[in-house]
């Protein structure tokens, strides 16, 4: 089971999002547990304030070091081995089912949702354990952010997908692109399933599958091949594929 917990100003903000379908299935059988804690209820000034101006100026508001320390420190159960704190970021490293795959075997996840123009440095150097971006791009704030992170790694737990292969099998886990998936009918409109998926010969629907998911990388995202050991049987594979293509 992985405790999620997030530090946000908005922390309404992950109420619906993680309350559906195979995460709301996971929250209820015990698999995961989401706590939200809303940073500015550790804020001790008057207006609750999470933020303020830069020092040195500049346009912009910065989070404020103090409520994120506290927060942290009120959730933080001692010296625990199997918990971290990320933070997330789009200075963080770029997430990918690699990090997600090693997020999974953690028992507590503290998640800090930046918000404002950026947060204090002081939070990253002697707060957080990992800083992570789900993309080069800026969004408004760190809890989209964070929904992503617990999404991905949340599937990674034994379980949370009704089918305990399922997370092996598909894109990325070997780092290529999945082969393509039809279901009934087998024909409508004259746009037919291909015969091989129909015929029966296991043995031949995954030589299809392979080759077919070997082509759909190379064609999509051929920098992922260069991630992988190609096996002598899918080097002639691709070495077909790319004679088909021209
Ligand atoms: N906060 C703002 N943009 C982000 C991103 N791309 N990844 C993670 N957190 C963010």
């Amino acid at each position: 089971m992985i405790n999620f917990e997030i530090l946000s100003i908005f922390p309404e903000m992950f109420s619906s999002p993680l309350n559906f379908s195979l995460l709301k299935k996971a929250q209820e059988k015990g698999l995961i547990k989401i706590s939200l804690h809303n940073i500015r209820d550790w804020a001790d000034d008057k207006q609750k304030m999470t933020d303020d101006a830069p020092y040195g100026g500049g346009c912009g508001m910065v989070m404020k070091l103090e409520p994120v320390e506290k927060a942290l420190s009120a959730i933080r159960r001692g010296d625990e081995k199997d918990s971290t704190v990320v933070l997330m970021t789009p200075q963080g490293e770029v997430f990918n089912q690699k990090i997600a795959a090693e997020l999974s075997h953690k028992k507590r996840i503290m998640i800090v949702c930046g918000r404002y123009e950026g947060v204090d440095e002081r939070i990253r150097e002697h707060l957080v354990d990992r800083e992570i971006s789900i993309g080069d791009y800026i969004l408004t704030g760190g809890e989209l952010a964070a929904m992503v992170l617990i999404d991905a790694v949340s599937r990674f737990i034994p379980d949370v997908l009704g089918n305990p292969d399922s997370a092996q099998d598909e894109s990325f886990s070997q780092n290529l692109l999945e082969y393509p998936q039809y279901t009934r009918p087998a024909a409508y409109k004259g746009w037919m399933v291909p015969d091989i998926l129909l015929s029966g010969n296991h043995a031949e629907i995954e030589l299809w599958r392979r080759k077919e998911s070997l082509r759909k990388t190379y064609k999509k995202r051929p920098d992922l091949l260069n991630k992988i050991t190609l096996s002598d049987e899918d080097k002639k594979i691709l070495d077909k594929i790319k004679l088909e293509d021209i």
